[in-house]
């Protein structure tokens, strides 16, 4: 199999204590589909940020506390003042950092999304984490699965499409220790052959799916007997009687989102899709705080998305985005 730590800019201990932990959880094939992807990225900016990961001072953090609204990866004791600006102007060259915020080595990186709010929402309805197999469907650069690795996870495992997102988190790991249980997959979840895990993590991703039914069935058909569902998405609770209202076009300034799909149709499709006690515990208006500019993710963010006459509309006349969080059990 190709090495992965040669691509991924990985230590070999790194690479070896995961390859032992994937094999013992019967995803071998998925190692495969990563070293390929790694191999074969097929994007133009790839080379530059391999370079600049790469070029990172090489320095396991001592202090690591996962467990906390910002992760903190290393102290500002731990490096000296040129590896520490040689590490703020690389990090500064994997702009921009949609999820965060991190600290690494006394460099903070405030990143767009405020992503502790999320996780506030979701974390006082989910099963204890501990010792679980977890899968984050559209991990993003992996915020959640430090978090989820900082609250005892046996793996906390990402697939994400976004190169980007793959290299931000391949750039943090490379301080933690070699055997976090923590790792990411730059491919489609659609790509990876069928395994199964004992909770599911989808947020941000169901909007982003032409066919909603055909996320949640796959969804399933991932977990595990009794394993858990936690699906976060935008809803809109002005949907038609169908239960969905389609995007034709942009909404609130993505060129991606499909459909928003009133909570009722979300809970009848978890149904239908064979989840059981599928129930809505979190509605949440998206608000300024959580989602801004910053000096980390310097272009538009929701601010201008929304219609400066009317902010409960998008700049679109739609509603302005809510989102909700959805638990269910195979
Ligand atoms: C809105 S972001 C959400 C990130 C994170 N889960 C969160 O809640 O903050 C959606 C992410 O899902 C990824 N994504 C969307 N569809 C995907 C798919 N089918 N397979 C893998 N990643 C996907 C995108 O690349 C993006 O990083």
């Amino acid at each position: 199999m190709p090495s992965l730590h040669l691509h991924a800019g990985h230590s070999p201990e790194r690479e070896s204590s995961l390859t032992a932990l994937l094999r013992s959880c019967d995803l071998e094939e998925w190692l495969g589909v990563a070293a390929r992807r790694w191999a074969c990225p097929e994007h133009g900016d790839f080379p530059r940020w391999q370079e600049t990961v790469r070029a990172l001072p090489l320095h396991t953090a001592r202090h690591v506390e996962l467990n906390t609204d910002q992760p903190e990866i290393g102290t500002l004791e731990e490096m000296d003042t040129e590896q520490r600006t040689c590490l703020a102007s690389g990090l500064r060259k994997l702009a921009p950092w949609r999820k965060g915020p991190f600290s690494a080595f006394g460099v903070s990186i405030d990143a767009e999304w405020q992503s502790f709010m999320k996780w506030n929402r979701v974390l006082p309805h989910v099963s204890d984490l501990r010792g679980r197999r977890i899968l984050d469907v559209g991990s993003g650069n992996g915020y959640y699965l430090l978090r989820m690795a900082g609250l005892g996870a046996h793996l906390a495992l990402g697939v994400d499409s976004n190169w980007l997102a793959n290299w931000q988190f391949a750039a943090l790991t490379r301080f933690l220790p070699p055997d976090l249980p923590a790792w990411m997959i730059p491919a489609q979840f659609e790509d990876l052959p069928e395994s199964t895990f004992d909770s599911i993590f989808s947020m941000g991703v169901l909007h982003h799916r032409r066919d909603p039914r055909e996320h949640l069935q796959r969804l399933r058909r991932y977990l595990e007997p009794g394993g858990e569902l936690v699906l976060e998405t935008l809803i809109s609770e002005e949907a038609p009687a169908s239960g969905m209202l389609p995007i034709d076009g942009r909404y609130a300034n993505m060129r991606n989102v499909w459909t928003l799909l009133h909570p009722d149709r979300i809970l009848h499709l978890l149904d239908e899709a064979g989840f059981r006690s599928p129930r809505c515990v979190d509605r949440t208006a998206t608000t300024l705080e959580e989602q801004r500019t910053t000096d980390w993710m310097p272009f538009h963010s929701l601010q201008e998305a929304l219609d400066p006459e009317d902010p409960a509309r998008t700049v679109e006349r739609l509603p302005a985005p809510v989102r909700a969080i959805f638990i269910a059990f195979a």
